[in-house]
């Protein structure tokens, strides 16, 4: 696969203010990190968890405190951001990866969850179907994967106005333009968000059942899906 030299270097850079900028620039970002906890099946107790894009960790923290004595297998391209979570998690067991998903050797039949918040839509198409048949072969049977992303491909005749509702939502925390400015050259730069209508085709492609989206607006969407 190939890998997007430089995100690494952007998200070492975006770890400074990375919550804060999170919740000003990403419409439903608390609900959908909550989510990932939220949504879960009851009885659901993983012991084995992995996320991809770990980032400063707010999905891993959601995560430890529901399941505090689960194995943690953090991956992320970028050092500075991992270097947040080994603070954050130094009390927990949490094994670090500072790798491309593209390089991250996946073991089959693994981990209990695999989640991933506002990561896969880095990944390109071919990339992102290649993925979803690693995180299916990776998840122990009855695992469950989870995500949340912006889902909706640039040339949806939707996008124009997912744009300027995005904007507005910017420029309401952010009144001076500038953040919304640096929100689009990010977003030209680095992401490349997929429909969720052809995800949900590639994720019943990968093997998983049982695929729902337990929280939606509009294009921003938490999905589950079981192995
Ligand atoms: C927008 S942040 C999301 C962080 C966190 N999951 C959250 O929900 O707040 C995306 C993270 O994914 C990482 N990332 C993006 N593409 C990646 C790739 N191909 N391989 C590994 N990490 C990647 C970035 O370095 C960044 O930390």
């Amino acid at each position: 696969m190939k890998k997007e030299k430089n995100i690494a270097l952007e998200f070492d850079e975006f770890s400074k203010n990375y919550t804060s900028d999170m919740i000003g620039c990403v419409p439903h970002y608390t609900k959908l990190v909550s989510s990932f906890t939220e949504y879960l099946p009851e009885n659901f107790n993983p012991k084995s968890i992995l996320e991809l894009g770990c980032g400063n960790g707010n999905i891993t923290a959601q995560l430890i405190s529901h399941f505090p004595n689960a194995t943690f297998t953090l991956v992320d391209a970028s050092a500075e951001m991992l270097e947040l979570c080994r603070k954050q998690f130094k009390d927990h067991h949490v094994v670090f990866s500072n790798s491309y998903f593209q390089d991250f050797p996946f073991k089959e039949e693994t981990y209990d969850l695999i989640v991933a918040g506002f990561s896969l839509h880095h990944l390109t198409n071919k990339e992102k179907q290649t993925v979803f048949k690693q995180i299916n072969s990776a998840l122990k049977e009855g695992g469950i994967f989870s995500y949340s992303d912006l889902m909706i491909s640039k040339t949806n005749p939707d996008h124009p106005k997912l744009l300027k509702q995005w904007g507005d939502f910017v420029n309401a925390h952010f009144p001076d333009g500038e953040k919304w400015a640096w929100v689009m050259e990010h977003y030209a730069a680095y992401d490349k968000p997929a429909d969720y209508t052809l995800q949900l085709e590639w994720l019943k492609k990968a093997g998983f059942s049982s695929i729902h989206l337990p929280f939606q607006k509009g294009f921003w969407v938490y999905l589950q899906a079981e192995k």
